[in-house]
């Protein structure tokens, strides 16, 4: 039976568009149960309704507003999300840190993708700052990883896959980061493909 997936976006959702791609093609056994994003103009949830994935927008601001907890949110996101029952749930481009309430609910179930290479560069703009550590001389390339999320550190976790990818003289934000998307797209999927064919294995401890 095939894996379900539910896959978390804030933004432009190219690997979540990797992903519906290689589900359509019958390269990854698995479904997309639920595309959940937190911004409403993320490009993402028009990519999984032309998919006919169903989709739903939660944000935080009402939370706020209303003098709720981000803990609250959390937990609220994750009874949305377990009502697909997925047996794994992706984070590709998902720019919200997720608590206890939210993990706790998905203990070894939580992928996350990020554009660095572990230890490096963990937040929002890997890119940019992979790129001015270049600029200083630090680096030749930054990289591509797809880790387990166990608890709320940013961008780190189990490593389950990475990738160097070079950085060349002239690069600009837009070419490295063309670059790394092209990495992104099929590492994450191939990840998904090990992953999937594994979910048979208890919830406890990695599986990998
Ligand atoms: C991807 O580069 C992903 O690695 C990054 O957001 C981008 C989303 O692109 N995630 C992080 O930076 C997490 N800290 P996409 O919306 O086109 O898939």
């Amino acid at each position: 039976m095939e894996a379900k997936l539910a896959v978390l976006i804030s933004g432009n959702g190219s690997n979540l568009q990797a992903i519906i791609d290689a589900v359509a093609a019958g390269s990854l056994d698995a479904q997309i149960a639920v595309v959940v994003s937190n911004r409403k103009g993320a490009y993402g949830l028009e990519r999984a309704r032309r998919a006919q994935i169903p989709d739903r927008y939660f944000p935080l601001k009402p939370y706020r507003d209303g003098q709720r907890s981000r803990a609250e949110y959390d937990a609220d996101l994750a009874t949305q999300v377990s009502a697909y029952a997925p047996d794994w749930v992706v984070l590709a481009g998902w720019m919200h840190i997720l608590s206890e309430q939210f993990l706790g609910r998905f203990p070894n179930r939580v992928v996350n993708l990020h554009p660095a290479l572990p230890g490096q560069f963990p937040g929002a703009h890997a890119i940019e700052d992979a790129l001015a550590a270049f600029g200083r001389g630090e680096i030749d390339h930054t990289g591509v990883m797809v880790h387990l999320v166990p608890d709320a550190r940013v961008d780190e976790g189990p490593v389950l896959a990475q990738e160097a990818v070079p950085i060349r003289p002239g690069d600009t934000h837009a070419t490295l980061a063309d670059r790394i998307h092209a990495v992104e797209h099929r590492l994450l999927v191939e990840t998904l493909r090990q992953l999937v064919g594994k979910r048979t294995q208890p919830a406890t401890g990695t599986g990998m």
